[in-house]
């Protein structure tokens, strides 16, 4: 082969789209319902957008970011998440002053060059939310039972809703000097990642997957138990909505995330059916993150699951197609014309996905293909047809075959559809 696709960025073939268009329209409707807008930010941002919302130490930023010289004048970097553009865009475009709380939503591309394994890609895709202008915990509440829904709205019913609090700025400092002071005589004994992440991000020690860090970290502060009284308060809220709302979740006090503009809220959503890439989708509170980025101090929350993720964690039968396929058979150049004449009438008049044939083919490769296809109704038109001013209409479940006139064509399909 000549050439191929670049490893860990797939091609999504037509044989699959139909589960995207399925989750991207199911994704669309919900969030519309919460009374989201969408948001469509560029692939490429300057670099320095990433480095100051995702943060220096994160392994997005020092490992994970294809970043380039842009001629040699610039250093652009492709995506790898959306909410540091989202936050750039709110505040260039001055989007305060639109409404009091700004619910945005995207859906797109996101770019990481990590190792490629099932469930992680380099390119892959996410639907992600941002709620920029409230610190209220109701917003955290409504946010995470928003996601809930949505995920069994995609047909998913085995997902974990974990949740932690980091408190605020002042909190994760402190417990990071904490979690220092703890580790400071067992450095040695962690694994090499661990020895760095002491160093440059010390809370992302807590998550890490290794059984003998985890040991080391049985008896480590916990950051749930070191938030201030106004965080605690603010969580203990958060918890009480979401008590309210029926949605299922589970307090996991080792909750951190990759990334650093995370405070208070923390959630990430797992799927038993993934294996070791299991987290659907993660997200959390930002209240400093427009501050930092030059914008008034604005509490902010969102996240973003991947849509890779929950199609693998979708069984493929739970994803089908739904279409009515109807499809229009023809011999003969006359034919042909009468054919696609009448597709363009059904199209107006239905909602059936309407194949005519543009090739010439035989009649049986026709209908091998519109069988492949799934058509339930063939409608055949040849030389005899025409002449006699009637199309033959046939049920391609039942077999059943019968002559209508021309003009009755849409008519009594609409009927057969109404029948089932
Ligand atoms: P994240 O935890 O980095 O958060 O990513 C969110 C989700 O994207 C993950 O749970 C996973 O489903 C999917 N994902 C991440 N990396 C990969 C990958 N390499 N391959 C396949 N799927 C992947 C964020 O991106 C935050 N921006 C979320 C957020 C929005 N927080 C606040 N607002």
């Amino acid at each position: 082969m000549l050439y191929q696709h670049v490893k860990g960025m797939d091609d999504i073939l037509p044989s699959g789209i139909k589960a995207w268009h399925k989750i991207e329209s199911i994704a669309r409707n919900c969030l519309e319902s919460y009374g989201f807008s969408e948001i469509r930010t560029p692939l490429l941002e300057d670099t320095s957008v990433f480095i100051r919302g995702i943060g220096e130490g994160t392994d997005i930023v020092t490992k994970e970011m294809f970043t380039f010289q842009d001629k040699g004048e610039k250093s652009l970097t492709l995506r790898p998440e959306g909410t540091a553009s989202i936050v750039r865009a709110y505040i260039e475009h001055s989007m305060q002053e639109n409404a009091a709380d700004m619910r945005l939503y995207y859906i797109g591309p996101m770019f990481r060059r990590e190792r490629p394994q099932k469930g992680r890609l380099r390119q892959f895709h996410q639907i992600g939310v941002e709620v920029i202008g409230s610190d209220s915990p109701y917003a955290d509440a409504e946010v995470i039972a928003q996601i809930s829904k949505m995920l069994s709205k995609f047909g998913l019913t085995d997902f974990n809703i974990k949740i932690n609090s980091l408190g605020c700025k002042n909190d994760k400092e402190k417990f990071a000097d904490s979690l220092r002071r703890f580790l400071s005589d067992k450095e040695s004994r962690l694994c090499e990642d661990c020895k760095v992440r002491v160093k440059k991000n010390v809370l992302r020690v807590l998550d890490c997957k290794k059984e003998s860090c985890q040991v080391l970290l049985n008896s480590a502060p916990k950051v749930l138990q070191n938030i201030c009284s106004d965080c605690n308060n603010h969580f203990e809220t958060v918890k009480k909505v979401l008590n309210t709302l029926g949605v299922k979740y589970t307090v996991c006090d080792n909750l951190v995330r990759g990334l650093d503009y995370y405070t208070r809220t923390v959630f990430e959503i797992t799927h038993g059916g993934l294996g070791s890439q299991d987290a659907i989708g993660a997200g959390g509170r930002y209240d400093n993150l427009i501050k930092d980025f030059g914008g008034p101090l604005t509490g902010a929350i969102g996240y973003a699951v991947g849509v890779e993720r929950i199609l693998l964690a979708l069984s493929e039968k739970q994803i089908t197609d739904e279409h009515l396929v109807i499809a229009i058979a023809t011999l003969g150049d006359e034919a042909k014309i009468a054919g696609v004449k009448l597709a363009d009438k059904i199209r107006e008049g239905t909602k059936a996905v309407v194949c005519s044939d543009i090739k010439g083919a035989s009649l049986k490769s026709q209908f091998r293909a519109y069988d492949k296809l799934g058509a339930k109704f063939v409608l055949i038109i040849g030389e005899d047809e025409i002449k006699k001013g009637v199309v033959v209409l046939r049920n391609m479940f039942t077999k059943e075959q019968l002559e209508v006139e021309k003009n009755m064509v849409l008519e009594v399909l609409k009927n057969r559809l109404k029948e089932g």
